[in-house]
């Protein structure tokens, strides 16, 4: 796969930014009064979600020319070979699939000469199987007691889409179940999330694509002495743990046997496997046919997102406009958030989902990027933000486009707070876009005095997306856009979306520090100054 190395001399580049200088002080206020159809033409449906996409600043000309640019940039084709199974991970040589994830029994991906799908849905079913024996109550803990709480032990890819996925599904999971997350290396995570559990009624699930990562081995072990503590048989270990891995050796090392594992494939990345059998917790909590619901919803995004033109196609639509307000109006940030208390760990998931994937310094042949990349996503659930950091949005100098969520049907029986939550929705993005005008505040009697510091300028972008209700398929859905988008993204700037090198120099310096903290000699350092320092005060303190 090669990309142009100079994508601001493109003319779909130059073409964009010729157009930005005659928009860059256009408002919304004047794009809205100018066009009466505006928010019906800038609209899309996919998938069972709506986006409203007409509280940008856009133009029809502006989709041209960013479907232009799509187009010159192969956006389609490259789309088209991950679809196919292509290596399109160029770095690491690897298939990017996790569309093959959700893909139905009678699809044919095929990659090295083989057919994929029969393996997806066969791991599917044997997930399927185990889930509904924990569930039944027919998987017994070693002492004969059912299984009543499950701890999922992971980090990065294989914790956030899990915690995540049962906070948001939680309205169908199982409440007899008590689900915990386990992720940082902070022993008091391990702590805090198993100190009242009854070791006998407790499955830990070790979630770990390499099955190397150092703080999910260190809390994995943490589990296994918590276990025999109480267990002291090591054969209670088949009933109390299972693996989800790539690294079926490595599973077995640590004891666990492999008939307790469930595999998954080098072409699904960390960050891209919340829907393979790194999804066992959430199987488990909400049920297989909830399960199979949610593969629906991403699949139907990814038909819509294979399928559709450019122009009516929201991933790339939301991807564009990511470009757009980046790379043309100088926006750092992304936020995202969801007008739903059940979505809360959304911006956290699409974090690493969006950074690791596009936070990229060169392109897919190594040169130098010559524009900036990836967005800083972040982002709190509505209307919680609105107390705490949407003044910097409303009144601040910076420009932070938003992407808003929301659901019309509620998951709560207090359905007369819904419309309490709907309406602050609506109401955000309206005063984003338009803002108060001093003029507006005069007629309403302000005081003259505090009209500077009452004015909102407005002119904030939004994307609004709806759906009918937060359901398995509609989180498929929502979270295979997001996807989408940040690949429709890294194809524009031609970089590969799918390694992540910059997390390893960490991960080798830390294992290098670990035996500088614990000798009980004093050690040679050799670190900067600063580190150095670092090290021999915390030796000093260091308590135990
Ligand atoms: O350090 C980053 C990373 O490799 C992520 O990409 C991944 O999701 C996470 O660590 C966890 O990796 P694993 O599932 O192999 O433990």
């Amino acid at each position: 796969m090669t990309v142009d190395a100079t994508l601001t001399a493109m003319a779909e580049w130059e073409a964009l930014e010729a157009h930005y200088g005659s928009l860059e002080d256009q408002s919304l206020r004047n794009l809205f009064a100018g066009d009466p159809g505006r928010a019906e033409r800038f609209a899309v449906e996919a998938a069972g979600l709506f986006l409203d996409y007409s509280k940008n600043r856009i133009t029809g000309e502006t989709v041209r020319l960013l479907s232009a640019l799509a187009r010159a940039r192969g956006v389609e084709a490259r789309r088209d070979a991950m679809f196919a199974g292509e290596k399109i991970n160029v770095s690491e040589g690897r298939a990017v699939l996790h569309v093959a994830l959700r893909a139905p029994r009678d699809w044919k991906i095929v990659v090295d000469g083989e057919d994929v799908i029969p393996e997806v849905h066969a791991v599917l079913d044997r997930m399927a199987a185990f889930s509904d024996q924990v569930r039944s109550g027919a998987w017994k803990g070693h002492s004969g007691k059912r299984i009543r709480n499950v701890v999922n032990i992971g980090i990065g890819g294989s914790h956030l889409g899990p915690e995540m996925a049962y906070r948001a599904l939680h309205a169908f999971s199982d409440r007899s179940l008590t689900f915990r997350f386990v992720a940082n290396v902070d022993g008091a995570a391990f702590t805090e999330a198993t100190q009242d559990l009854d070791p006998h009624e407790t499955l830990f699930i070790i979630a770990s694509k390499t099955f190397t990562t150092l703080e999910t081995m260190a809390n994995a072990a943490a589990a296994r002495r918590w276990a025999l503590a109480a267990l002291v048989d090591e054969k209670a270990i088949a009933r109390h743990f299972v693996a989800l891995s790539t690294n079926g050796e490595a599973v077995e090392k640590f004891g666990i046997d492999t008939d307790n594992m469930f595999g998954f494939w080098d072409w699904v990345g960390g960050r891209y496997s919340m829907d393979s059998a790194i999804g066992l917790s959430t199987m488990i909590a909400v049920g297989p046919d909830n399960f199979r619901a949610m593969l629906a919803g991403f699949h139907a995004m990814d038909e819509h997102f294979r399928t559709a033109p450019i122009e009516r196609n929201m991933p790339m639509l939301m991807g564009l406009l990511a470009i757009w307000y980046n790379n043309f109006f100088g926006a750092e940030t992304i936020g995202v958030m969801p007008y739903s208390a059940n979505l809360a760990r959304f911006p956290a998931y699409l974090q690493q989902m969006q950074m690791e994937s596009n936070g990229k310094h060169v392109d897919v042949e190594g040169r130098h990027v010559e524009v900036q990349t990836g967005a800083v996503y972040w982002g709190e659930p509505g209307t919680d933000a609105q107390h705490s950091f949407y003044q910097l949005i409303h009144q601040g100098t910076k420009l932070i486009p938003v992407d808003m969520i929301g659901f019309c049907a509620p998951l709560s029986p207090i359905a007369e707070q819904h419309d309490l939550l709907m309406a602050n929705l609506f109401a955000q993005a309206e005063a984003l876009a338009f803002g108060k005008t001093a003029e507006e505040l005069a007629a309403e009697g302000s005081d003259p005095k505090q009209t500077p510091f009452r004015v909102c300028e407005g002119n904030r972008p939004t994307n609004m997306i709806l759906a009918d209700r937060l359901t398995p398929h509609t989180l498929g859905a929502l979270v295979a856009l997001y996807e989408h988008s940040a690949f429709t993204q890294g194809a524009i700037w031609g970089i590969d979306s799918f390694d992540q090198w910059g997390v390893e120099l960490g991960k080798v310096l830390a294992k290098r520090i670990v035996p500088e903290l614990t000798a009980a000699a004093e050690p040679a350092l050799a670190h900067d100054g600063s580190t150095n320092g670092l090290i021999r005060r915390y030796r000093r303190l260091r308590a135990r």
